[in-house]
């Protein structure tokens, strides 16, 4: 029997608590002993930790956030940090840890591997910036979410004639708001990875009026320069420039919070499932996440402070259904 102990990490994502349930359960399976370390590295540190069991993470499959709560953890960005991290995991018994959380968790565990201790990391961020999964848990229903608002801003920008700006999440990458936008048939994207203008947006909406388009939806990365705060600033200035008139929404954490979907449920149980597997095969240091529609490790040290590669070929497709 070992002892594992599962955390969750940095930004909440919708199905890390089906990720805890299927770590906790099927770790059970295999006859060890499961613990919940609380508030990602910040209770690492502290070392707040909890048994689970099997009634303990009942009926949290289709519950929001993460039942474990998370943090932000700057002290874990150090290596004094990983070093007490390490000590507190060799104070409990601990023989393996599962990380379930996006690129600067994964750093986290990445440093506790390079420490000796058996580190598993599970992908999970709204932001899909997380090379070794595609996509990552959260990311499938942090777009539904925007695509509804979306579609709902649409109904109201087609009522009295106005375009509308909608900022996303996805800190410096522009994957939310790209596939949200084409999704949501946006007539404009704004994106960090591939840069337009506020005065080519305006234009573009302008040349919309003149074609007697009722409405338009412009769709903003939040990691893009022309964000919704510039945008509005930009438009403030320029009051005359723009024939639609234009309303700013931002998304925010509306996109992080609520309940997962059966995808992210059914993609988060699998991977939880896939993190066990690594542990019972002997692998540490390593990333579970889906690849090519199947779960598969990829080491940590590949996935560590990279981003991945932007699909272009979605934003040139996108600019041409927006015509
Ligand atoms: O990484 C997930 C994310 O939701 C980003 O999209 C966003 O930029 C950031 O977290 C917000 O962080 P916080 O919840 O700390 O405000």
């Amino acid at each position: 029997m070992a002892t594992l102990a599962v955390m969750t990490s940095g930004g909440d994502a919708p199905g890390m608590n089906a990720a805890v349930r299927a770590i906790t359960r099927l770790g059970m399976v295999h006859g060890h002993r499961i613990l919940g370390i609380r508030n990602g590295y910040h209770g690492l540190l502290n070392a707040d930790i909890c048994p689970l069991d099997a009634r303990a993470v009942g009926g949290v499959i289709g519950h929001g956030g993460t039942m474990l709560g998370t943090a932000r953890c700057a002290a874990f960005e150090t290596i004094e940090g990983v070093v007490r991290g390490r000590e507190v995991v060799r104070r409990h018994g601990i023989d393996a840890v599962f990380v379930i959380g996006g690129n600067g968790s994964q750093a986290g565990a990445f440093g506790l591997s390079q420490q000796d201790v058996r580190v598993i990391g599970v992908a999970s961020t709204i932001d899909n910036d997380l090379p070794g999964s595609e996509p990552s848990i959260g990311v499938a229903t942090a777009l539904d979410v925007a695509v509804e608002a979306i579609d709902r801003l649409r109904t109201t920008a087609r009522a009295l004639r106005r375009a509308f700006i909608v900022e996303v999440m996805g800190r410096h990458s522009g994957y939310l708001a790209l596939v949200a936008g084409i999704a949501g048939g946006a007539e404009w994207l704004m994106l960090p990875e591939e840069p337009s203008s506020a005065d080519a947006m305006v234009m573009h909406l302008n040349e919309l009026h003149e074609r007697n388009r009722t409405h338009a939806i412009v769709v903003v990365a939040e990691g893009a320069y022309w964000n919704a705060d510039r945008l509005e600033g930009y438009l403030r200035d320029r009051s005359d420039g723009s024939e639609f008139e234009i309303r700013v929404t931002k998304l925010g954490h509306v996109q992080r919070g609520g309940a997962p979907g059966a995808f992210d449920r059914m993609l988060a149980t699998s991977l939880g499932a896939g993190a066990i597997e690594a542990f019972e095969d002997g692998s540490s240091g390593v990333l579970v996440g889906v690849l090519d529609g199947k779960v598969t490790r990829s080491p940590l040290e590949s996935v560590v402070g990279r981003t991945k590669p932007f699909p272009s070929h979605l934003h040139a497709m996108a600019r041409l259904l927006a015509r």
